[in-house]
């Protein structure tokens, strides 16, 4: 079984950081959780309670539920990060700025061995990489939501990450009891990429009237066995996320990944999916 970090950092503890923190404490690791305020810290650490209480009912934990989030803190500035953590995963919103400056903080509060992460889940890595002083010890860990639950994290790998620092994260992936894939940093990575353009062209289908949602989504998941279709996974993903996504990768890899009109007028109209209780379905919960 491969070694877990002694220290990791999680830089948000919002739904995605939250997740983290809770993975790497149950595979032993000590998490500290930096947050923006006392409250938001407050609010990470009750996310991650909640995370273990349902893991233990579930069956998924092997030491008690309290021990676990025993070996979880929370501080409030990236300056107060343990200066000998082995890494820092950044789980802050999607907003280029704002990563690249608290990276560059992190990196001035930690010492020259630690290994630096971003969670984006389509942003380059390498350009979030540009504003670092130590950029070979920089990589992308995206992982997916739920955190705890999900099987995979993606390891992006930036234009000057180095071997070793893919090797050290390799290691942790598999500590945690996940699989990795491998990528070199481009437009999506493998997952979003392969994801939105699936979503895209379902919604192009419903467009063209070619079949309704149900039907398309029974064409993939029982046709190709995947668990469940593009339309049902973009609701849940939320119709504002996957259109701020395909703008993404629309700008940067060309027209196939030009938005339907039907996703922008859906947006528009506020149907987000089931955050808003309507978007390809309706959602009753
Ligand atoms: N939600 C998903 O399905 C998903 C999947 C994969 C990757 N991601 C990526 O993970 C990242 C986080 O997404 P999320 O869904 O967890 O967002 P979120 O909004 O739930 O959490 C973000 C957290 O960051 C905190 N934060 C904001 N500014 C901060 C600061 N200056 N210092 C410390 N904390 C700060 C917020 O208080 C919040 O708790 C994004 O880059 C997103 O693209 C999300």
């Amino acid at each position: 079984m491969a070694a877990a970090p002694g220290t990791v950092g999680v830089v948000g503890g919002g739904r995605m950081g939250a997740g983290i923190a809770q993975s790497f404490a149950t595979a032993g690791s000590a998490v500290v959780v930096v947050e923006s305020g006392e409250e938001a810290a407050a609010a990470a650490l009750e996310r991650v309670a909640t995370g273990l209480r349902r893991a233990a009912e579930r069956g998924r934990l092997e030491e008690p539920a309290e021990r676990v989030l025993a070996r979880v803190t929370t501080v409030t500035a990236v300056e107060d990060l343990p200066a000998d953590a082995d890494l820092v995963v950044e789980a802050v919103p999607e907003d280029p700025a704002l990563k690249a400056r608290l990276l560059a903080a992190v990196e001035k509060a930690v010492g020259e061995s630690t290994v630096l992460a971003t969670n984006t889940s389509s942003l380059s890595v390498t350009e979030l990489g540009t504003a670092l002083a130590r950029p070979e010890r920089f990589l992308g860990m995206h992982f997916f939501n739920p955190v705890p639950a999900s099987a995979l994290v993606e390891l992006v790998v930036a234009g000057r990450t180095a071997g070793d620092t893919v090797r050290t994260a390799l290691e942790w992936v598999r500590a945690l009891g996940k699989k990795d894939v491998v990528v070199r940093d481009s437009p999506g990575f493998a997952s979003s990429r392969l994801g939105v353009a699936l979503g895209l062209e379902a919604i192009r289908m419903v467009e063209e009237g070619v079949a309704e949602p149900e039907a398309i989504d029974a064409a993939m998941s029982l046709g190709y066995k995947h668990p469940m279709g593009p339309l049902r996974l973009t609701d849940l993903v939320g119709l504002d996320v996957r259109l701020a996504i395909a703008e993404y990768l629309h700008g940067t890899l060309g027209e196939r990944f030009a938005p339907p009109e039907l996703l922008r007028e859906k947006v528009a109209r506020g149907e987000l999916g089931r955050k808003t209780g309507r978007g390809f379905y309706t959602w009753e919960d």
